[in-house]
């Protein structure tokens, strides 16, 4: 039977007693992490979400009843114990453990809980599946890595606000039943009892929200928000994930980058004591494109891009000659060192990597000891092959990966993923370093094969560059936005823009972006009228609250920081959400479920 508190009143917490408390009377409440049962001692370790104690019961010096109480501890008992702290004899220290050189000799116990056998253990070197972990999420939140990514989650969150209301930014809420306004992903929709056939939009940013308070003057926003969207998940998406959102009003994109700069460098000074070089390096989309193969660049290695296409004109080989009569490109990546470290099983495993970015094959130059090997090499002149190698910086040892495609982003796409799976299996990546980069002037608008018409890069409230606004009639793909991503390790941990603040530039934009003006303004009439009223240049930022402290903890996946996260297919494996609902609910709805 689990026993009542009646009065008990916990002085610390498992591992906050120290050299202070030594003789002192201690009570501690918490969860048996670990029992040893040695005839005439019980060893109990307590946990709580400081960290582990360890209780001593000593037959000689406790009343029978309560010795007979300690020999029933099993784990996961919540318990409550009352002691003297020693310290422990010089040979017992425990140098593994934060308390180890303490002990609580018990005196009294409570078991406030018992507790069947966890199906799962809880301690950090786990190996249950995440299935296991996630339906029983309340017990791997026990562990000691869970606890440590849950709070340093909050210290985040902390940092945040004190930073930013430091700046003069108001915290201000948004609705979360908004209008549906399709920004890029799906929405997801909750069905109204009042308005029948009618739906509200779980928001996927406050996007609109905070430029409208832009325009009723609160200057600086900020919000720690909840955003959803319906869209394939990945270890760093989840459906429901938090932003750290903000806008300034009578700002310029520096305005904005320096205010997210001093953001930035306060936050990992704060969390990991890391000092953040400023001002941060800048690097244009295209450059990065070029460059990298990514809008996301990691630029912890090298491995950079190189285009071969001049050097290769005119051969017949048939790859390089549809890339390039297609207005595409060939280019390479020089594996310094690596002829000798890729053998054929594991150039093939790197095509397949290449191929799930869709390109039709991985070709190769490796620059072995005993002479050249390439495939291609049949198909080009000695002079071009020089001309590649000398572009690529070549060197007997390397080892080239080409690419070639008549669609430059399925070039950029294959070369940068090579990139990161090269880097990752010759081990180049430094984990101590952290590398922050802004990525500017994205193009405005990319082309939608599917829906043939152009969409919004980042969200059609991005401004345009005023030089390049002309060609949003006659040459959309050219024009560049005020948009910026800040990057860290190859993660985009936050985007976002200066805006269009015109009414006339709005109602363009949304033209160029394939809409009727009636459905423009049926859509987003509400922003497009509230911009008649005098309205501030403004502009603004969000982070993925999730990713940041994903990277700042070293967790391979955002469910590991997110308290209750959703599994690939968008359901809760701990609650069983979504689920099906009673045909009452579905009747004040007016729904009727299809077949
Ligand atoms: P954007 O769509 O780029 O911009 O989102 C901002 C940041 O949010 C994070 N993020 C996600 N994190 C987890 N799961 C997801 N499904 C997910 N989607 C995005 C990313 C991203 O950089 N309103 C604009 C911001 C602005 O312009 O001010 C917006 O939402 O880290």
């Amino acid at each position: 039977m689990a026993e009542l508190l009646q009065g008990w009143k916990r002085t610390h917490y498992c591992a906050q007693p120290g050299a202070a408390q030594v003789g002192e009377e201690v009570l501690l409440m918490g969860w048996a992490d670990s029992w040893r049962n040695l005839g005439s001692l019980v060893f109990i370790g307590l946990r709580d979400r400081t960290g582990v104690m360890q209780i001593t019961f000593q037959e000689s010096e406790l009343s029978a009843e309560v010795f007979e109480l300690a020999k029933t501890i099993r784990n996961e008992y919540t318990l409550a114990v009352k002691g003297i702290l020693r310290r422990r004899d010089e040979k017992m220290v425990n140098k593994n453990m934060a308390t180890g050189a303490y002990e609580l000799q018990a005196k009294e116990l409570k078991i406030l809980g018992v507790a069947s056998t966890p199906p799962i253990y809880v301690q950090d070197d786990l190996d249950a599946a995440e299935q296991v972990r996630l339906k029983y999420r309340y017990l791997d939140l026990r562990r000691p890595c869970m606890q440590h990514n849950i709070i340093l989650r909050d210290k985040v969150a902390h940092v945040t606000r004190n930073y930013f209301a430091e700046q003069g930014f108001l915290e201000i809420e948004t609705p979360i039943l908004c209008k549906s306004t399709p920004e890029g992903a799906r929405d997801y929709l909750v069905p109204s009892r009042v308005h029948p056939g009618e739906f509200y939009a779980l928001p996927q940013s406050p996007q609109q929200y905070k430029q409208l308070l832009m325009v009723s003057g609160f200057d600086r926003y900020m919000q720690i928000a909840r955003c959803f969207r319906d869209e394939d998940l990945r270890a760093d998406r989840q459906p429901e994930f938090t932003q750290i959102d903000l806008e300034m009003s009578f700002v310029d994109r520096d305005d904005v980058l320096e205010v997210n700069e001093g953001f930035i460098s306060r936050l990992l000074k704060e969390t990991l004591n890391y000092d953040v070089p400023l001002p941060l390096r800048r690097i244009t989309w295209q450059s990065a494109m070029d460059r990298y193969g990514s809008d996301k660049p990691d630029t912890r290695y090298g491995l950079e891009l190189q285009d071969v296409s001049e050097a290769i004109k005119g051969s017949e080989f048939g790859m390089f000659a549809d890339a390039l009569a297609g207005g595409g490109s060939v280019r390479c990546i020089n594996v310094k060192g690596g002829a000798d470290k890729f053998p054929r099983k594991k150039l093939d495993e790197l095509a397949e990597v290449a191929k799930t970015y869709r390109a039709k094959a991985l070709l190769w130059m490796s620059l072995k000891e005993d002479g050249l090997q390439c495939s291609f090499a049949k198909f080009l002149s000695e002079a071009q092959i020089a001309e590649v190698q000398r572009l690529a910086g070549a060197q007997q040892g390397d080892l080239l990966l080409f690419v070639a495609d008549a669609k430059n982003s399925v070039v950029y796409a294959s070369l940068g993923a090579l990139r990161q799976e090269v880097a990752k299996r010759l081990g180049l990546i430094d984990p101590q370093c952290i590398d922050l980069l802004w990525v500017v002037d994205f193009p405005l608008l990319e082309y939608d094969e599917e829906e043939g018409r152009f969409m919004a890069m980042h969200h059609p409230f991005t401004s345009p560059m005023d030089e390049d606004i002309d060609y949003m009639d006659t040459d959309p793909g050219r024009v560049r936005a005020k948009a910026y991503d800040m990057v860290m390790n190859g993660n985009e941990i936050g985007g976002g823009s200066i805006r269009i603040h015109s009414p006339e530039l709005q109602e363009k934009m949304f033209e160029t972006l394939g809409f009727t003006k009636e459905e423009a303004w049926r859509r987003f009439g509400f922003l497009m009228e509230a911009f008649k009223y005098g309205t501030p240049p403004h502009g603004g930022l969000a982070y993925g609250l999730d990713r940041l402290v994903m990277l700042i903890t070293g967790a391979s996946s955002i469910r590991d920081v997110i308290a209750f996260p959703k599994v690939q297919n968008a359901s809760c494996l701990m609650t069983d959400a979504p689920d099906v609902v009673d045909q009452k609910q579905l009747d004040e709805l007016h729904l009727a479920l299809k077949e």
